[in-house]
Formats: structure tokens, sequence, C-alpha cells
């Protein structure tokens, strides 16, 4: 069994390879056009080892069968799938690629993404012996190095390939799943402080609130980041530099203020009976934090922001903790 695992390792490597050279024929220009047209320098392209796959049903299987390879290896990698008479056919096709890598180097798996917006938009490799999506992150083997005192939770590859070429080496992301308590653990092995810079979009507020959620349970400090006026940080920073990015990361809120805030989106604060309603509402969360000290912080935050004494929503909140318990 550690044999075959070594050979799917040597079969990625190799894939990664194959990919990586293709894309760089001079018949694929479209394809080195397509990460170009992104933004994308060619050594953070290099650095993370992108590639391209072939619009074919057997360049791949060619490749790596000539070097020795055999159809069931390239069936575990994950790197072929089998139509309904039997036969093995590329995975990834007209697609560009890229490497999931391993927190130790290995890689384990690829996404590849359509250059047009025909669907799906990305293609992943299934869950295979050496790779588990929810034990990996997107780029750790980078970021682990780093000397950032934070992490940045990104959601996508283009996100986390953007905040490198931009200077922020310790992005990861999520491999597109909503974050998992195993994810979460493996950044807090690296970090004790993370910033989470997911999508402007409702998705992407939904899974932040989630987030939110896991990493606390593995004590990080936990920032959100709001990027005005644009869909991802790959967006914004192709749109307004690395220093704004930088300028939002330095006002990024703690997570409860986050929180409030979304709260609050949902009220009316000029009328009283929404008024009402938030503080309630204000108080279910501020009874879910654990320490007192931040619990009488965010209160006396929530009071204000619908301008009443912080008794009040200490009260209030008081109410909430009395039936819980
Ligand atoms: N994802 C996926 N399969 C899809 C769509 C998304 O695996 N069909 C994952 C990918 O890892 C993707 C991430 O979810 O990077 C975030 O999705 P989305 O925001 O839709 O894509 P972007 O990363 O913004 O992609 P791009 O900028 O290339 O359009
Ligand atoms: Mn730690
Ligand atoms: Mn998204
Ligand atoms: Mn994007
Ligand atoms: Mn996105």
């Amino acid at each position: 069994a550690a044999r075959h695992r070594e050979r799917l390792y040597a079969l990625c490597k190799d894939a990664a390879r194959f990919y990586y050279q293709t894309l760089w024929q001079p018949e694929h220009r479209a394809a080195q056009q397509y990460f170009i047209g992104r933004g994308l320098h060619r050594r953070v392209m290099n650095q993370f080892g992108l590639g391209y796959a072939p619009d074919s049903f057997h360049a791949l299987i060619d490749a790596m069968t000539a070097k020795g390879y055999t159809r069931e290896e390239l069936m575990d990698a994950g790197l072929v799938s089998r139509s309904e008479k039997g036969r093995i056919y590329d995975r990834f096709r007209n697609r560009v690629m890229f490497p999931i890598i391993d927190v130790r180097g290995n890689v384990i798996a690829f996404g590849g993404r359509v250059m047009d917006d025909s669907k799906p938009k990305y293609l992943n490799s299934p869950e295979t012996l050496i790779f588990h999506k929810s034990r990996n992150l997107f780029a750790l083997n980078l970021a682990k190095t780093t000397k950032n005192g934070y992490f940045i939770l990104a959601e996508g590859y283009m996100d986390v390939i953007a905040l490198h070429q931009a200077g922020f080496d310790s992005a990861v992301a999520s491999l597109g799943t909503s974050l998992t308590e195993e994810q979460a653990r493996i950044i807090a092995r690296h970090t004790d402080q993370i910033v989470i810079s997911y999508d402007a979009d409702g998705a992407g507020q939904a899974a932040a609130q989630r987030a939110i959620d896991i990493l606390k349970k593995c004590d990080l400090q936990v920032k959100v980041l709001k990027i005005p006026g644009a869909k991802d940080p790959d967006e914004f920073i192709k749109a307004k530099g690395a220093d704004a990015f930088r300028a939002i990361i330095d006002r990024s809120e703690n997570h409860n203020a986050y929180r409030l805030e979304q709260i609050a989106a949902k009220y009316d604060l000029e009328d009283d009976e929404a008024r009402v309603l938030f503080l309630r509402d204000a108080a279910r969360m501020l009874a879910g934090i654990e320490s007192s000290i931040e619990r009488e912080v965010y209160a006396g935050r929530a009071a204000k922001m619908a301008g009443v004494t912080a008794e009040a929503m200490n009260i209030e909140v008081r109410r909430e903790l009395g039936i819980r318990r």
C-alpha cells in the first residue's frame, strides 16, 4: 500500500510536469494568454506550477503510460474517467490546470478551469488514496513558511495566486468546499490569527459566518475582511493594487463586530420596532460569545448601534443567557 501511494505521488508529479510543459508549447498560446490576461506573471505561474490540459481524450494517458504508469494507477490518481463501455479517458481536457500540493510538497490533485464561461467552471480531482479534500488547503505548502503573523483564508485558486503575487504569502484556500474542522486545525498549527477573505456575494458571506464558528473552536483570532467594490480578492487586487488590499486588511474587523454588522444590515435602525428586533437578534448572538469580557465589549457596541444604554443591552443578553442555561 505504501508503495502504491508513492506511485501515485510520482504519477501526479509527472502529470503536473506534463501539463506545465503543454502550457508552454507554442500552439497553446491561448492558454498562456488566459493566465497572462488575468494578470499573472511568469514567476508566480511557475511558483504554482500552473499548466494546461490539452483538448484530447488521451494525451495524458499516452504520456503517462509511455512513462510506465498503468491505467489502474491513472484511475487511482483521479486523472482519468471511465466510460460506460469501460474505456478510460483523460479527465481534464482543454482546461488550465492548478496543481494541488500537500504540505510536504507532493502534488496530490488538480483543479482545472475552462477558459470561457462553459460549465462546470472548475473541475477538481475526486477523492483518492492521496487526496482528501477536507484535509488539505491550497497553497499551504507555500504559506507555511510565511513570516506574516496572520494567515489569509480565501475561496479560490485565483484569489490565492493573486494574493501571493501581490506579496501576501500567507494566503491559502479551502479548495472550494466550505472550511472543515480538520482544515481549521491544520491552520491553527501554523498561525494563531486568520483573516477570512471570502467573496463579497451572499454565498461567500454565508460561508464566512460558518468559517468563523469553525475557526473559533480552534482558538484562532478571527477577523473578516470586507472587499469594497469587487467580487473577490483577485478582482480587488487587480483593480486597486496590493497597497489597497493591505489597507483593507488593516481595517478588517474582529468577527464579533462583523457579525453585529451583518445582523444590523437586516434591520432599519431608524425604526423603533425594528430596533427592538435588532436588539433581540444581537442579544442572541452576543449570548453565544464565551468570554464575558468580549461579550461586554460587543454588547456595548450593539447598544450604541441601536441608540440604547449598555445596561438595557446587558439585561437582554443576560436574559438570553438565562434561556440557554
Ligand atoms: N469551485 C469548484 N467548482 C466549481 C466552482 C468553484 O471547485 N464549479 C471552487 C474553486 O476552488 C474556486 C472556488 O470554489 O476557486 C471559488 O469559486 P468561485 O468564486 O466561483 O470562483 P473563482 O475562484 O472566483 O474563479 P474565477 O475567478 O477563476 O472565476
Ligand atoms: Mn499556534
Ligand atoms: Mn465564490
Ligand atoms: Mn474570481
Ligand atoms: Mn470568486
